[in-house]
């Protein structure tokens, strides 16, 4: 893993503006504003990050960079020195002076799902406000599907003239973690535009993406559609193959194999067939619950994408449920590690974790509960002040009667078993990412429960001799 984000980060460094650069604002400096700003100037564009959030704007012109993200404190670094990338909290005077406005606003989840537009409301009406010239107005948050006729007749409402703008849908696909290398090496870049003017615009600004990058112009109501799509269907999948190791572990299965033969077939293909303790972050659970809310608006359904958010829902109980089968059905009084908080490994973003779901289990029940992440704990401090968090594994670890892995650091497929064992009050792990030696639990001495391989059931490695899809 640590390998591969080194690669990552000195590729990204590769892309350089080459010909034509443009003026843009970025309104929106969460992580897809950042890092999608971040990247253009890296392509050569001068970028403006502008945020109402004047204490951000202030550290990012500090050269304090407010999330984790491999490679982007230094990518952020090297295009503010070129002058390319700055930071601004003035709005209007970034818009008045932009060629290309990207809007990247947070869109979300209202309690029935709904997606939450107050934030894209407030951008539109400041571009109207002051686009004295021609703007593309570009749509870069993800928003439920038709969007895009709401967004027009709101700047219609707002007075701004057909003849004075391009709007176009640019859905982002970036994943946290490897978000600048995403960003940079793209599948795909989506656009969405009923204007020559504006996909040409977007053309040009995409230009020095490498030659292999497919290009997909469509109108903006289907490039909207296929954001949703991509996420679904990989929450999709994810959920199924999470069903599919419960059902491995209930019979003796070994799913990595299973997951590796399926993945030879090209029409299925081995990524995000990982199970897990249920899929978390800002992105699949939130446009899943849009997407079934939009269905329902348009008197249809997506009863798949349903089947996966309560699939989902089930999985983030999984953890305890291999916990009890260990440990017993009383958990109170009993210090249980955690280790992982972010939803995933390489970010410190802890929205809907599963490990949110596992402590509040454990507080119910009276557990004591010892944290530790590398880069999640300041977030999950916000939120459980009161936990007691470690300053690495084996602080957590220490006199636990359990320890359960919910993240896939790659430290903690490291971690020493027999210094571990030594220093527990009892040697039980639940690892849900399967990130440890099963051989080595054994060795010393460890009752531990994975999430799809059987159980408890070792496999040996070596049986199989294909070179490992992920
Ligand atoms: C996701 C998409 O992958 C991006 O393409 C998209 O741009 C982004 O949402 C977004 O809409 O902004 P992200 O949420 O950052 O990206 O993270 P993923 O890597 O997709 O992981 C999501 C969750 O699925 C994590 O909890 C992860 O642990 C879980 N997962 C992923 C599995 O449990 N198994 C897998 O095999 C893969």
């Amino acid at each position: 893993m640590k390998k591969k984000i080194a690669i990552g980060i000195s590729l990204i460094f590769l892309i350089s503006p080459l010909y034509g650069s443009y003026n843009i604002t970025i309104l929106g400096t969460g992580y897809v504003g950042l890092v999608s700003g971040t990247c253009f100037a890296q392509m050569g564009h001068h970028v403006v990050c502008a945020d109402i959030n004047k204490k951000k704007i202030k550290q990012l012109s500090h050269g304090i960079n407010p999330i984790y993200e491999p490679g982007l404190s230094e990518l952020i670094k090297r295009n503010v020195q070129e002058k390319r990338l700055h930071f601004s909290s003035n709005l209007p005077e970034s818009i008045e002076e932009s060629d290309i406005i990207v809007i990247a606003v947070n869109t979300p989840s209202k309690e029935n799902g709904q997606a939450d537009l107050t934030a894209l409301e407030s951008a539109l009406y400041l571009i109207a406000k002051h686009a004295h010239n021609y703007k593309t107005i570009v749509i870069k948050s993800t928003v439920p599907i038709g969007t895009n006729h709401q967004i027009k007749s709101r700047l219609d409402d707002f007075n701004l003239p057909e003849s004075s703008y391009g709007l176009v849908s640019n859905p982002e696909f970036l994943r946290e973690g490897s978000a600048s290398c995403d960003c940079l090496y793209p599948d795909r870049v989506i656009i969405g535009s009923e204007s020559q003017r504006a996909t040409e615009i977007m053309k040009n600004l995409y230009k020095s993406l490498p030659k292999e990058t497919h290009f997909v112009i469509t109108d903006r109501t289907t490039a909207e559609a296929i954001k949703y799509a991509s996420n679904t269907f990989l929450a999709l999948k994810i959920s199924f193959i999470n069903e599919l190791a419960n059902l491995c572990d209930a019979t003796g299965a070994h799913t990595a194999t299973v997951t590796k033969a399926m993945g030879l077939d090209k029409r299925i293909s081995p990524q995000f067939l990982k199970p897990g303790p249920g899929f978390g972050g800002s992105c699949f659970p939130k446009d899943s619950l849009a997407l079934v809310h939009t269905a329902k608006e348009y008197n249809s359904h997506m009863l798949t994408v349903q089947a996966a958010l309560q699939a989902n829902n089930l999985q983030k109980t999984v953890p305890i449920t291999k916990l009890r089968s260990l440990i017993g059905n009383d958990l109170s009084g009993k210090k249980i590690a955690i280790l992982g908080l972010a939803f995933k490994a390489n970010t410190d973003d802890i929205r809907y974790s599963s490990a949110i779901t596992v402590i509040d289990t454990l507080l119910q029940e009276g557990a004591m509960i010892q944290a530790y992440d590398p880069k999640a704990i300041p977030n999950m401090k916000l939120l459980y002040p009161q936990l007691s968090y470690s300053d690495n594994s084996y602080d957590a670890l220490r006199d636990a009667h359990a320890a359960i892995i919910l993240t896939e650091w790659s430290e903690f497929s490291t971690l020493d078993l027999a210094k571990a064992g030594a220093i527990m009050a009892d040697k039980i792990f639940i690892d849900c990412r399967n990130v440890l030696n099963q051989m080595d639990l054994v060795a010393n001495g460890f009752r531990y429960q994975t999430i799809g391989n059987g159980g408890t059931r070792h496999i040996p490695i070596s049986y199989f001799f294909c070179p490992d899809p992920y």
